[in-house]
């Protein structure tokens, strides 16, 4: 008996995450499920962000070795530059000023594109996934407009 309430409880828990999870897309799925997607964002922070203070250190961290001036961009996107950052990779333009939920970006990083997941998923020890609360600023920072003079 003991068995099967385990054997229960098991498929009712995997049901349950697969729910709270809604499916990740392929990239070429991603724009006509963005709405369906942002209701998992975290919520943008409410302050004034500051690119020095807050993003730019989670940038240097987490993407600048793949994306910055040292050796050949991944996917040809460059995040060390407003210039270029905004300018967007191989996959077109990821980050829209004032607009989050619709800048693929922010569904790189909440790891909701396939193959997409930034930083990717294998390489994570070395460059750490940001946090709901710093996924929270980088939205903030798209939303007061991507700046990175302040
Ligand atoms: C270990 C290297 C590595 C790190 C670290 C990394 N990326 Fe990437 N990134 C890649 C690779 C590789 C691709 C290309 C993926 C593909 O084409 O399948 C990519 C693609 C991208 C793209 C899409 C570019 C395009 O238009 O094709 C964006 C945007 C991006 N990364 C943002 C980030 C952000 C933001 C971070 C940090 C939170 C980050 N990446 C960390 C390797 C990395």
């Amino acid at each position: 008996m003991l068995r099967y309430i385990a054997a229960f409880m098991l498929i009712g828990g995997f049901a349950a995450s697969q729910h709270a999870n809604a499916e990740p897309v392929e990239i070429d799925d991603l724009k006509d499920n963005m709405a369906k997607l942002a209701a998992k964002l975290p919520a943008p922070a409410k302050k004034q962000v500051s690119y020095k203070k807050d993003i730019e250190p989670l940038f240097k961290k987490s993407c600048v070795n793949c994306h910055g001036p040292d050796k050949r961009p991944k996917g040809k996107f460059r995040i060390d530059t407003r210039a270029l950052a905004l300018k967007g990779g191989s996959e077109g333009v990821s980050i829209i000023p004032a607009k989050s939920k619709k800048s693929p970006f922010i569904y790189y990083i909440t790891d909701q594109v396939i193959d997409y997941e930034m930083p990717p998923t294998a390489k994570r020890e070395k460059y750490p996934k940001l946090t709901k609360e710093q996924i929270g600023l980088v939205l903030a920072w798209i939303d007061q407009g991507a700046k990175y003079d302040n």
